[in-house]
């Protein structure tokens, strides 16, 4: 066993985004790519020596080769350390929660989320702090500053670890422990859920499917929907993680997770469906015949929190990102509760969930989440729901009919147009900011603007400013358009746009989105010009 030192130049491209660094996968394995990036982490993180982190990811292709590479140069540089999921796994969650739970300094989540994993797909390092939580801005720029003037990285010559069996080992002087990936998670959500509630219900009759699309979520949605809480076997289907995803797509919308989405429309669906993503923070919900936007789902969430144990003395606030509907706002409204508005990406929720200002959150893109870890929490939504109906004993749609009716109706769609040229995404924004000033006061598609900004946060607990987290368009009455490119995307630009109109007619809260989203849909194009920039007349995926 050798520690060697290996000259290496910067390589470009290695600037963090919205989660972590994202790339096509044989770009991470191309020469010193992953290497030079963890190097950066460690110059970035103020050195690894002495320090202990967690390490897992979500299983795609190249996880376990990473995840090798990644010990070898923890070893060399010093680190005290690893914790490490059983052959390499650990869902984001679970790993915000192990880093939390064993006191470490941070920890390496190995996942590209929501994208298709293999050869050709997708990869990604992300760095999360000793809160659990993804590393700020501040923190990724050093790792981005890093890569840019990188000459050398320290990594240990050796055979591989084996990292299939519990138990510790030990790396040139560092020590490497192997979890089981799922019993401390497990443990964590029965200390926030009525388990014995929910064990009723399944036993009642009550049917539920989950889908883990072959990723992660798998082994704990076993362990804990079937084998802790009795569904009967088969409710958890796609439950072996593959390396690349079975070929699919690992994100949990009615698009990718079209399997679902047909067993719950069909005439003998069950009560309950739910799927997740590659690496367990995304959600969605589906009752029979009723799909939940992720949007609805935190509000309803945010309204009957209470209903389990671990929320039982009410929220102390709540958040959302920028373009995620406003029902939340209403809930929290309704509630007396602070409602933040943050920028796109769960990091920006870690300082209000730190300083104890916000106990649940919660983003559009099918994330959803509270105070228990600093991560948005895939099974810890659909375990709040099982909480939920078990206490209601309601429908799905009997609970969205009524929240509705309560709250109102916030009518909701993300648009994407995916793979645009990026001059032409930029020109786009940039031509849409020019404007902001003139557009209040101006009609389109039987709408008026009465507001018009390019979002920037100064967050409340630290004082750091984010500035240009997209553009808002507001109406009078209440209807919205927010536009912001993707920052998670791997190929070209993705223009996102954001549509949302209220309703508070009880009659009219049965409509299709996209219909009753008309006139805002319209009114988008004709503002910022999408077909004219992008050369599209449709979105690729709307969700
Ligand atoms: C997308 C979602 C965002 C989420 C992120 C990571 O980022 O829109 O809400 O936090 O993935 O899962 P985007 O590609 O829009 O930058
Ligand atoms: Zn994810």
């Amino acid at each position: 066993m050798q520690r060697i030192t290996v000259q290496t130049t910067p390589i470009e491209g290695q600037k963090p985004g919205t989660s972590g660094l994202r790339k096509k996968t044989h770009v991470f394995m191309g020469p010193h790519f992953l290497e030079n990036f963890i190097q950066s982490i460690w110059i970035g993180i103020g050195g690894v020596e002495g320090k202990t982190l967690v390490l897992g990811g979500d299983g795609r292709y190249f996880n376990d080769r990473a995840a090798q590479v990644i010990l070898r140069m923890a070893a060399a540089s010093g680190a005290r350390k690893m914790i490490v999921g059983r052959n390499a796994l650990l869902s984001t969650p679970a790993a915000s929660n192990l880093i939390r739970l064993r006191g470490t300094d941070g920890g390496i989540i190995m996942s590209a989320s929501h994208n298709p994993g293999g050869p050709d797909e997708d990869f990604g390092v992300k760095f999360n702090m000793s809160n659990g939580g993804p590393a700020p801005e501040e923190v990724t720029d050093r790792i981005f500053a890093a890569t840019g003037t990188l000459t050398a990285y320290d990594i240990v010559e050796t055979q591989d670890i084996d990292l299939s069996r519990i138990g510790t080992t030990n790396l040139a002087g560092m020590e490497i422990e192997i979890v089981d990936p799922v019993a401390d998670y497990a443990a964590l959500m029965e200390t926030l859920f009525d388990f014995d509630a929910i064990r009723a219900l399944l036993a009642s009759g009550f049917r539920l499917r989950f889908d883990s699309m072959h990723a992660v979520t798998g082994p704990y949605a076993t362990a804990i929907l079937q084998e802790k809480l009795g569904a009967p076997a088969g409710s958890v289907v796609n439950a072996e993680p593959l390396p690349d995803f079975g070929g699919g797509h690992p994100d949990p919308n009615p698009i990718w997770a079209k399997e679902l989405m047909d067993v719950m429309f069909a005439d003998d669906a069950p009560d309950f469906g739910a799927a997740s993503d590659g690496d367990g923070d995304r959600n969605m919900i589906v009752g029979r015949g009723i799909y939940v936007t992720p949007s609805d789902s935190v509000a309803v969430l945010a309204a009957n929190a209470h209903l389990a144990p671990g929320y039982s003395e009410g929220l102390k606030g709540v958040a959302r990102s920028m373009p995620t509907s406003r029902a939340l706002d209403r809930v929290a409204e309704a509630k007396g509760l602070d409602c933040y508005e943050t920028p796109t990406g769960w990091k920006f929720f870690g300082n209000l969930l730190d300083a104890g200002r916000v106990s649940i959150c919660g983003e559009e893109s099918a994330g959803t989440g509270s105070d228990h870890v600093r991560e948005k929490d895939g099974l810890w939504a659909v375990l709040l729901w099982l909480n939920i109906l078990a206490v209601k004993r309601q429908s799905v749609a009997e609970i969205m009919d009524e929240h509705w009716r309560e709250f109102g109706r916030n009518y909701y769609s993300r648009h994407d147009y995916e793979g645009v040229d990026a001059d032409k995404a930029n020109a786009l924004v940039d031509e849409l900011r020019g404007k902001l000033a003139d557009l209040p006061g101006q009609d389109f598609a039987r709408l008026t603007v009465e507001t018009a900004d390019e979002f920037a946060y100064d967050d409340p607990v630290d004082g750091s400013r984010a500035d240009k987290q997209g553009i808002r368009i507001g109406f009078k009455g209440g209807a919205r358009i927010v536009l912001r490119l993707s920052g998670t995307g791997t190929v070209g630009a993705t223009l996102r746009v954001y549509l949302e109109d209220v309703e508070s007619d009880p009659s009219r809260m049965h409509r299709d989105a996209q219909e009753a989203l008309a006139d805002v849909i319209a009114a988008a194009d004709t503002i910022a010009g999408i077909t004219r920039h992008t050369g599209r007349t449709a979105p690729d995926v709307k969700t």
